[in-house]
């Protein structure tokens, strides 16, 4: 814990309130872990990591993980799996050219109670000067099956297996969505980039919404959003239509919301294709791979979406399983060119859950 500003370690029972965001297990091999290992500090209470891990154990951590393979590249930076403490973690290397977006990040995975089990778990963020250059460090947790995007590209799914991830993705999305109101309450909060790359697949079988450089944070009482917003700053192929043509309302919280549902709509159609039922599936696309070019421009996107008003085609044979059907038709619900006539991320979570429900019964 910190104590003056010092980082100690103090091996005694603390009272829960002295536990809060002071102190994170160091008995556990899995910094991530949030339940007290009854081992060094025997706590019997459930350790808090929100509202973050003091800096100073942060750059600990970051400082003694080994980098062991590069797994993927994005815009911003290397994204790497390191060893801590014999535990798998990534950690995003951004260059200080992107000091900006690393800073974001960091900031916006440390928002109070933003902690949810369908969000990626953030650990700890780290600026390192090896002399020449200063290396950015984001880490995070670990997800051997990497993105949506690679899973769906090397596994189709069951039905169960669909609705499972489906409606993980659509409770992380709530929940970054929803405002708690309070002390301990979070912002609403707006992705900006939802895609199957930005999603990350769990051993479990459920998925983490990963990537919050470009979100938005509301503060409700002032009506502002934390930053000077860019317009256009998502990935071209998942923009909404009022964001193609420049007609989306700024100045509404709302908006931004409306147009993350847009894109999951377009995540839904890239994993219920990929959806087994007697053998049959569609092979892994990209949305909109029949109507643009690899690398689209907003022109060419708009042409699609805003002037012909195109969407993704849904398959005749999905009619005839009742989870596809409803899959389908969350998807239209979700692609409305009139963004308030949309589903909210709490609506398709609710509707999910009860295809559940209703297998459960049939069972
Ligand atoms: N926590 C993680 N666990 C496992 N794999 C990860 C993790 N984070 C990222 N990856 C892998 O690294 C790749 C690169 O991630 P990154 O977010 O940098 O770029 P991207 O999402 O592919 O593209 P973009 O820059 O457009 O967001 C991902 O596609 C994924 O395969
Ligand atoms: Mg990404």
């Amino acid at each position: 814990m910190l104590i003056n500003g010092k980082e100690e370690a103090v091996k005694s029972c603390l009272s829960p309130s002295e536990l809060k965001g002071q102190v994170f297990c160091y008995s556990s091999r899995n910094v991530s872990k949030r339940n007290c290992c009854f081992t060094d500090f025997c706590n019997n209470e459930t350790l808090h990591l929100y509202p973050r891990l003091p800096l100073l154990v942060q750059r600990t951590i970051a400082r003694t993980i080994v980098l062991q393979e590069s797994i993927g590249k994005g815009r911003f930076g290397e994204v790497w799996r390191g060893k801590w403490r014999g535990e798998d973690v990534a950690v995003k290397i951004f260059s200080s050219r992107d000091e900006r977006s690393w800073f974001r990040e960091a900031e916006m995975y440390q928002t109070i109670m933003l902690r949810h089990e369908n969000i990626l778990g953030f650990i700890a963020a780290d600026n390192k000067d090896n002399g020449s250059w200063t290396q950015l460090w984001l880490v995070s947790e670990y997800h051997e099956h990497g993105s949506l995007f690679d899973y769906l590209n090397r596994y189709t799914v069951s039905v169960d297996g669909m609705i499972v991830l489906a409606l993980s993705i659509a409770s992380g999305l709530a929940h970054l969505h929803m405002e708690i109101i309070g002390t301990q309450g979070k912002p609403a909060i707006a992705h900006r980039d939802i895609k199957s790359k930005n999603i990350l697949v769990k051993k479990n079988g459920t998925a983490v919404i990963a990537d919050l450089g470009l979100a938005v944070k509301h503060d409700s009482n002032s009506n502002a959003i934390d930053i000077p917003v860019n317009h256009r700053v998502g990935t071209k192929r998942y923009m909404a239509p009022e964001i193609l043509d420049d007609t989306i309302n700024m100045n509404s919280f709302e908006s931004f919301k409306r147009a993350d549902i847009y894109s999951l709509g377009l995540v839904f159609w890239e994993l219920a294709r990929r959806c087994s039922v007697r053998g049959i599936h569609e092979d892994f696309q990209l949305p909109y791979f029949d109507q643009v070019p690899s690398d689209p421009s907003v022109e060419d996107m708009r042409r699609v979406v805003c002037d012909q008003k195109l969407r993704p085609s849904i398959p005749n044979q999905w009619q005839s399983c009742e989870a596809l059907r409803v899959m389908g038709k969350i998807m239209r619900e979700c692609w409305y060119a009139n963004s308030a006539a949309r589903l909210t991320a709490l609506r398709v979570k609710k509707t999910l859950s009860q295809v559940t429900v209703i297998k459960d019964v049939k069972e």
